[in-house]
């Protein structure tokens, strides 16, 4: 078979990361980013066919020797990006979330829809194993009806790059689609994964920190469901030490999920029967990538669609209407 050929579009950290993966598993890889120190720093890590400074011209020069793009820019330029690589034929790996505001994922949507381009989007959480675990748990009923879960994703934003100024990564700047309700919307992304769409959605999307940033840093957001599950979130930008951790609370007993363990207690007093796992951040993402290479040999999308993405979105513009009105945002249809 021959070597797929990949343009990965954003060459900053996540980009960088596609690229590693892709080439590891026999991909040609061109790249795009409007800096050129991101491109000398991704040519470091991988052999890059060409580099370019947009995916106009890109798609111009290459497009018609692309087998994929991987988009993986500031929220803000998604859809658009998507938009012109659908528009040559050409398959899209997304990096979440779909776009900073719903009308732009539905867009994208219905551009997907009309076109049959496939669109695999990238809420890697799902192809975490602990949490397809859990999900098993749930589906099997483990620990009884589910009463309440909690979600909790708290991590201090200066730490995650640490090799620029967090106030000049596009997280700091809303109008780039930077913030804990979009970035963070993998776990608004896991709940719909888990329990499906929720009825009623109140939320405070806000700014509390003293981050040097425009976008929100606080999000305190619950999801109430028709079978009266409730489901609350945290995310934020400023805890440390970072946590990641969901709880769920059952009639008969309560999971916990952390990254590498999963927990199950039935009593009172305990005890909890523990699982450890041994995965690495990597691990999702080169998993991720082994699907985007399937669907690209012609295999459908299976584990995350633009359709899911535009739900995602959904809850998020709830959650923002929720804060400005200070009322509960009913999403019955
Ligand atoms: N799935 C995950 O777990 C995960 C992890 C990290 C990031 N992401 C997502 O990936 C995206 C990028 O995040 P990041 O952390 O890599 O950010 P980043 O700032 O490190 O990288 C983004 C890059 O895009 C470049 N860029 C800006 N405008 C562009 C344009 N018009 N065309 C092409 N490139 C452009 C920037 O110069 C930068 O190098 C975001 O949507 C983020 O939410 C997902």
């Amino acid at each position: 078979m021959t070597a797929k050929h990949i343009l990965i579009v954003g060459s900053g950290s996540v980009g960088r990361r596609h690229a590693r993966n892709f080439a590891a598993d026999g991909c040609r890889i061109s790249a795009v980013d409007p800096r050129t120190d991101r491109l000398r720093e991704l040519a470091k890590d991988v052999a890059v066919e060409t580099c370019f400074d947009s995916i106009e011209e890109a798609l111009h020069v290459t497009g018609k020797t692309l087998d994929g793009v991987v988009v993986g820019s500031p929220p803000k330029v998604h859809v658009a990006q998507c938009e012109a690589a659908m528009a040559m034929g050409i398959p899209v790996l997304l990096e979440k979330p779909v776009s900073p505001d719903l009308a732009g994922a539905e867009r994208l949507a219905a551009a997907v829809a009309k076109t049959k381009v496939p669109l695999l989007l990238g809420y890697t959480w799902r192809w975490w194993p602990a949490l397809a675990d859990v999900r098993r748990h749930l589906e099997k009923n483990t620990i009884g009806t589910l009463r309440h879960v909690r979600f909790v994703m708290s991590a201090h934003l200066a730490d995650w790059h640490p090799w620029e100024r967090y106030q000049d990564f596009f997280m700091a700047s809303a109008e780039q689609g930077g913030g804990a309700l979009l970035d963070e919307s993998h776990w608004v992304d896991l709940a719909l994964w888990f329990f499906g769409m929720p009825e009623q959605v109140s939320a405070r999307v806000e700014k509390i920190s003293d981050l040097e940033i425009d976008s929100d840093d606080n999000v305190d957001m619950l999801l109430v469901y028709p079978n009266g599950l409730r489901v609350s979130l945290h995310l934020d930008l400023y805890g440390r030490p970072h946590e990641r951790s969901i709880r769920f609370s059952g009639e008969h007993g309560t999971i916990l999920w952390e990254p590498n363990r999963v927990a199950i207690g039935h009593a009172g007093e305990g005890p909890w029967t523990e699982t450890k796992y041994d995965h690495q951040r990597n691990d999702m993402f080169v998993a991720v990538a082994r699907e985007f290479i399937e669907v690209l040999q012609g295999k459908p999308v299976r584990t995350c669609t633009i359709g899911e993405g535009v739900d995602v979105l959904r809850v998020l513009e709830a959650a923002r209407r929720s804060h400005k009105s200070g009322t509960v945002v009913s999403l019955r249809r």
